[in-house]
């Protein structure tokens, strides 16, 4: 049987990743894969959630399963971290997912269920693995314009050009922060018009919130979503705990339903919960139990978000060095865009070849796009990155 089987194409990210490992050059720099590193290069286990492992270690009782859709303290925390007051909760259904990813599949599977002729428009470039789970579902792909290559900001008018196409029942993915992989983000005011467009359609946007709390903060990150969840009338949302939380391999993820007519949350949730069982039937609980514990107890919780701050100003600070060092190099302000971005990436608009050029010469790795992880580099590495750049006519 296995004969059968037609070759995969490797995940571009995780292959990077690996070619990365393989390098025996002590200078490389990891630039690839969006995972939080420290100036020392380390993805540490942070603060709060080791004291809640600990705290756990010591006063859990059981693992016997939790509920098909999560433990509600779970659930229930994580709304309020993503939702804030913006719904009330008898208007959301909610699902513990293995990560964020889990949740994106979820998502597109219930859109699959409740509308099987549904297309899901997707930002020009949008997370390779989107794209990849929506051909494996066999859903039918539409992109809008998103990023203009020349200012490496967003193309707004582009953007809103190509959602005219936009069809009743169309399902229509957007970043809720922290867009990966330009790192070029909505303002307010185009969130606003964007929510018009789909009412006017009456399309369903899905939020895809991986990286709340690493670009504008954490209630600031959450604008977005809080205002499409409060305007329209049916929203998903697909939330990951791996990165603000630091707990990647940990699995941990939410997908929520917001829906004006409360009457379909039974539905809805039965439906979601029915999605669970079918795929893998309970959700891991581990990293999950760790993000209500930090969430709901005032001294984690405080610790926390004192720790994620650092994180996200780190992460700042390194956008404006690097985009001050590439000035001074080049003389020219055409990479002041870097300092504009927000969150873990930035899109620098290098060529495929220019990309390889830098693997190959400096041992610099980023995604073949020009994707950077800004968290891959500290204060030694940013003069050399900054160079590399300049010379090899980026
Ligand atoms: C990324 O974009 O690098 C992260 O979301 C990690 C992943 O799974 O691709």
């Amino acid at each position: 049987m296995f004969e059968h089987l037609k070759e995969k194409p490797a995940d571009k990210i995780i292959a990077l990743g690996q070619a990365f490992r393989e390098d025996p050059r002590e200078t490389k720099i990891d630039l690839g894969v969006g995972v939080y590193k420290n100036p020392e290069g380390v993805t540490p286990v942070m603060r709060a959630v080791k004291a809640a492992e600990k705290r756990l270690w010591e006063e859990e009782t059981t693992k016997s399963y939790t509920a098909l859709a999560g433990d509600p303290a779970f659930t229930g925390a994580m709304a309020d971290l993503v939702l804030g007051d913006a719904v009330p909760r008898e208007n959301v259904a909610t699902l513990a997912t293995p990560g964020g990813t889990g949740a994106v599949r979820q998502a597109f599977d219930l859109v699959r269920m409740a509308n099987p002729g549904a297309r899901v428009f997707v930002s020009d470039p949008t997370w390779p693995n989107h794209l990849s789970i929506l051909a494996y579902l066999g859903v039918e792909v539409v992109n809008y314009r998103y990023f203009d290559s020349a200012t490496c900001a967003v193309d707004f008018d582009g953007m809103m050009a190509d959602l005219e196409g936009v069809r009743a029942g169309d399902v229509v993915l957007l970043h809720g922060c922290c867009h990966n992989p330009t790192g070029a983000n909505l303002t307010m005011p185009e969130w606003r018009a964007v929510v018009e467009r789909l009412n006017a359609a009456g399309a369903l946007p899905m939020i895809d919130i991986a990286y709340q709390g690493f670009g504008d903060g954490l209630e600031a990150d959450a604008a977005a979503v809080r205002y499409v969840a409060a305007n329209c009338p049916e929203v998903l949302i697909a939330a990951s705990c791996s990165k603000n939380f630091g707990i990647y391999r940990e699995r941990t993820g939410i997908l929520m339903a917001v829906m004006q007519e409360a009457g379909l949350r039974t539905l809805t949730q039965a439906n979601l919960a029915y999605l669970n069982r079918q795929t893998y039937s309970f959700p891991p609980d581990h990293g999950a139990r760790l993000v209500s514990m930090v969430l709901t107890d005032d001294t984690l919780r405080a610790d926390w978000q004192a720790e994620l701050e650092d994180v996200r100003q780190g992460m700042l600070k390194l956008r404006e060095q690097l985009a001050a060092e590439l000035q001074r190099l080049s003389g020219s302000d055409r990479f002041g865009f870097i300092a504009q971005h927000r969150g873990m990436f930035s899109r620098l608009g290098a060529t495929p070849e220019q990309v390889e050029r830098l693997r190959a010469d400096h041992g610099i790795y980023m995604i073949g796009d020009s994707r950077i992880n800004i968290a891959g580099l500290n204060d030694k590495t940013v003069p050399i990155l900054a160079k590399a750049l300049i010379d090899a006519g980026v």
